[in-house]
């Protein structure tokens, strides 16, 4: 059931002049609950009737049928107001939640269609950095939703492990590298050789020569160049992988950059059969003059190819080997017109797939420098984020529950939780500040304030000693008080909510909504006594907490944060 449609179809029996489509897109949610739980506004129909809409207002609810769902209808100042009758709406939503439990919200939509969603990606011998986990944790959950809708999703882990950099820093580690320290301090090593490349490059521009000469060399298979990039690559997986296994995060491919290193020459002389490749000082480009663009650059004067080229290939090999029907990449916002160009070469290659690879941008975050305690060299690692992060949370339990069983554990998916909750918290095109003081506020819009939440519907459930209820058998007409309804509206949003984050791309909608949840759940809690009322009332209660922390749990998965049971 859902109430807005129900009220749309009422009100099209008696207008029509108005789709039953057009009547839900007027129909407004009002903002004191004493104007009823939805209402509709009759001004447009002004026109049309050539009558005030006061006077509107009131022929019209004469001519609306009765329904279990309404309670009252009221014509107020040119508006029609509803007043649901919340004992069987509320009796659907929870034993709809309590049939369904951890797929409620889930659906069939996607069944059949391939989703190959590219994220997290970040840079061999590079810091796995802040940004990086924006991607990671934002593309998890949009895998994580698109899943539960029934889609089947490919994640790819489009690791940045080709392109001129690794001859750089081949030189690098050729003149001033040493194994052992590499072995000991990992990416951080390698990226204080680039840098070291790059200050001895600035005296000395022969080095860019010579660097030029070792990637070539990779590109045509060179064995000694290769084994050195392919260590370079495992120290660097070794690190990644230490973050995904924080953050509970996987792929399905890994195939990065270099995967397409021989695939890229079919492609290119593609792209000189379509007429579209010119000479450009040496280089190769496609015009896009025409689109208002800088040109996409394809090869440089030495022959090498760049970032774009093998963007181009990997999308021609995905459509190839997934047929997706959509192909998203959560980069950055300053990524925007690399994607724009690539996108743009590939409709002018004639693939009318083109509008199905979709660019999902994101903000940028700014670390509190300073308050962040752990820096080695200039690398804000975040490996020790994520590390500081859990032992931050420890102390908390440390002083606010020190009996808690399981403290390890419940310190590491509340640590983590936070980080990833704080992330996808806000639009992902927004800027954000990273503050330990406010992640951390369990009192705060905070992931620990979700799972605190959760953890206290666990608790009352299991003082209670609840079993599987005869949901036959509980009043739900009992719930009838303001902070009850209130959940079950929250509750009831919930399938829609996440179908919205996924045709908008944005997990946000669904860090929002669980939030409106535990705070309405909290304000429930708060007015009604449940585990001392009379007993017909505390079943109706419990069945009202279950639902509460099934639908937790759900939203809290979906967005890639464990949800404890104790806290
Ligand atoms: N490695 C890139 C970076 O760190 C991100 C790659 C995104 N994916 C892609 N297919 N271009 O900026």
């Amino acid at each position: 059931m859902d109430l807005k449609y129900e009220i749309g179809q009422l009100l099209s029996t008696a207008i029509s002049e108005l789709t039953q489509e057009e009547i839900m897109s007027i129909l407004e949610v009002p903002g004191r609950m004493e104007m009823g739980d939805y209402a509709f506004p009759c001004f447009r129909l002004a026109k049309v009737y050539r009558k005030a809409p006061p006077q509107i207002a009131q022929e019209l609810i004469e001519k609306i049928p009765a329904s279990p769902f309404i309670k009252r209808v009221e014509a107020v100042n040119g508006y029609i107001n509803f007043f649901m009758n919340p004992a069987p709406f509320i009796s659907h939503v929870l034993t709809s939640v309590l049939e369904q439990r951890e797929k409620y919200g889930s659906s069939i939509m996607g069944e059949g269609k391939n989703i190959v969603i590219d994220y997290s990606a970040p840079n061999i011998a590079k810091p796995f950095h802040i940004g990086h986990l924006r991607s990671t944790v934002i593309g998890n959950a949009l895998y994580q939703i698109h899943a539960f809708l029934g889609y089947n999703c490919i994640g790819i882990n489009h690791l940045g492990d080709w392109g001129t950099q690794f001859g750089k820093l081949i030189v690098a580690y050729k003149k001033w590298g040493s194994k052992e320290e590499i072995e000991e301090k990992g990416i951080q090593e390698l990226n204080h050789l680039y840098v070291k490349f790059h200050e001895e490059a600035e005296q000395n521009p022969e080095l860019e020569e010579e660097a030029r000469g070792w990637f070539t060399k990779m590109e045509h298979g060179d064995e000694g160049a290769l084994s050195l990039w392919k260590w370079f690559k495992e120290i660097s997986l070794k690190e990644f992988n230490r973050v995904y296994d924080l953050l509970g995060v996987s792929f399905d491919s890994y195939a990065g950059e270099s995967f397409y290193n021989d695939k890229m020459e079919p492609i290119i002389q593609e792209l000189k059969d379509k007429k579209l490749l010119e000479k450009s000082e040496g280089a190769e480009i496609v015009d896009l003059s025409e689109e208002d663009m800088p040109p996409c650059l394809i090869t440089k004067k030495d022959g090498s190819t760049l970032y774009a080229t093998r963007d181009i290939t990997a999308a021609i090999y995905r459509k190839n080997t997934y047929d997706f029907t959509r192909c998203i990449y959560i980069t950055a916002l300053e990524q925007n017109l690399h994607f724009a160009q690539w996108f743009t070469v590939i409709r002018k290659m004639g693939y009318d797939w083109h509008d199905k690879l979709v660019h999902v941008p994101f903000g940028m975050v700014s670390m509190e420098t300073g308050k962040l305690s752990t820096r080695k060299g200039n690398v804000i690692l975040l490996e020790d984020i994520l590390k500081e992060s859990i032992e931050k949370t420890k102390a908390i339990i440390e002083e606010k529950n020190p009996n808690l069983e399981n403290k390890e554990e419940t310190a590491k998916a509340v640590g983590i939780g936070a980080i990833i909750f704080n992330d996808l918290y806000n639009n992902r095109i927004k800027d954000i500040v990273f503050s330990w003081d406010k992640i951390l506020n369990f009192d705060g819009e905070t992931g620990p304030y979700v799972q605190y939440t959760h953890a206290r519907a666990c608790s009352v459930l299991k003082k209670a000693e609840v079993k599987e209820q005869n949901l036959e058998e509980v009043a739900f007409e009992l719930l009838d008080d303001d902070a009850s309804i209130q959940v079950c509206k929250v509750l009831e949003g919930f399938p829609k909510v996440i179908q919205e984050a996924a045709e908008r791309l944005e997990p946000s909608l669904l860090s929002r909504h669980i939030m409106d949840l535990a705070q309405a759940f909290n304000k429930f809690y708060h007015e009604c006594p449940i585990l001392i009322a009379e007993e017909e009332i505390k079943r109706a209660r419990l069945a009202l907490v279950e639902s509460v922390q099934i639908v937790l749990q759900n939203g809290l998965r979906l967005l890639g944060i464990d949800a404890p049971k104790q806290m």
